[in-house]
């Protein structure tokens, strides 16, 4: 369903993704894995045509996403959800307005009907009498499902999910996860989890990508992962700070540099 072919992204001369090669089954649950500011945002950005690439391309059901714009790349972009690191809600929209807004801007359905579908979708998220409130109101939690019943309000075929699980807490998260695995399961949707939090990549995924120095190097189910020979994969599944991963100031040296020897005399 999802080809994503030699992309390549540089921003201001540095290489963000550097020939980057992944295709995604229709159906299955692709989780990317990958230290912060890998560029995982930046790749699922590239998927619905947020970002143009400097060379590569992505083919949706074989049509490429990057050669789009205008009305084409409106349509295309009808085929994904996303659920944006944050949620990015509208703040000053209630959660009624937040989800039924592509409803207003894409469909010609009733106030009826677009009412009906709003629930349906809060529903579907485990949400119950929300409609009336605010962002603002609603723990962390609550947001990301609002943001959830917003992608999926337009029947999405691939659910894009940035960072689900960040910034609440672990039950919450799993929550989020059990969620994830009953849309692939109900709404037969393929779903793309870009995550760093490796509990739930081993729950939700089919197979796991990891994403590194611009590359994808390697791609498999949760066992194959945990069983990686690459010392770079087992460095980071299991959280170690030694390894062959760079750090970005070796801690020793970083601390040294604010802990040095007074001289006598000197400050
Ligand atoms: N619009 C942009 N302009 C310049 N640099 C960007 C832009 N978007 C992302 N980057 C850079 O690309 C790198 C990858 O970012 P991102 O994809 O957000 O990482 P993460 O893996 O944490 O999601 C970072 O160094 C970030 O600063
Ligand atoms: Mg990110």
């Amino acid at each position: 369903m999802i080809e994503i072919q030699e992309l390549r992204k540089a921003f201001n001369e540095h290489p963000v993704l550097d020939g980057v090669n992944l295709t995604i089954k229709t159906g299955e649950t692709m989780v990317i894995i990958g230290r912060s500011g890998c560029g995982k945002s930046v790749l699922l950005k590239h998927l619905i045509g947020l970002i143009a690439p400097d060379a590569g391309r992505i083919l949706i059901d074989g049509t490429d996403i990057t050669a789009l714009a205008g009305p084409a790349l409106d349509k295309m972009r009808l085929k994904f959800g996303m659920l944006f690191q944050g949620a990015a809600l509208f703040d000053s929209m209630t959660v009624e307005e937040n989800v039924s807004f592509a409803l207003h801007e894409h469909t010609t359905a009733s106030e009826a009907e677009i009412n009906q579908r709003v629930e349906e979708c809060l529903q579907a998220v485990g949400l119950e009498r929300v409609e009336a409130m605010y962002p603002a109101e609603l723990s962390g939690g609550m947001r990301k499902r609002v943001g959830l019943a917003r992608s999926i309000a337009m029947h999405p075929e691939i659910i894009l999910y940035d960072e689900p699980t960040t910034g609440i807490d672990p039950i919450t998260g799993d929550s989020i996860n059990n969620l994830i695995i009953e849309l692939r399961d109900r709404l037969k949707v393929t779903s793309v989890v870009v995550t760093h939090d490796m509990k739930s990549a081993y729950k939700v995924a089919d197979r796991i990508a990891m994403l590194y120095n611009g590359n994808i190097i390697q791609v498999g189910t949760p066992e194959e992962i945990r069983g990686s020979a690459s010392a770079t994969v087992q460095q980071f599944i299991t959280g170690q700070a030694d390894g062959p991963i760079q750090q970005g100031l070796p801690a020793r040296r970083a601390l040294s540099r604010w802990f040095r020897p007074r001289r006598r005399g000197g400050i």
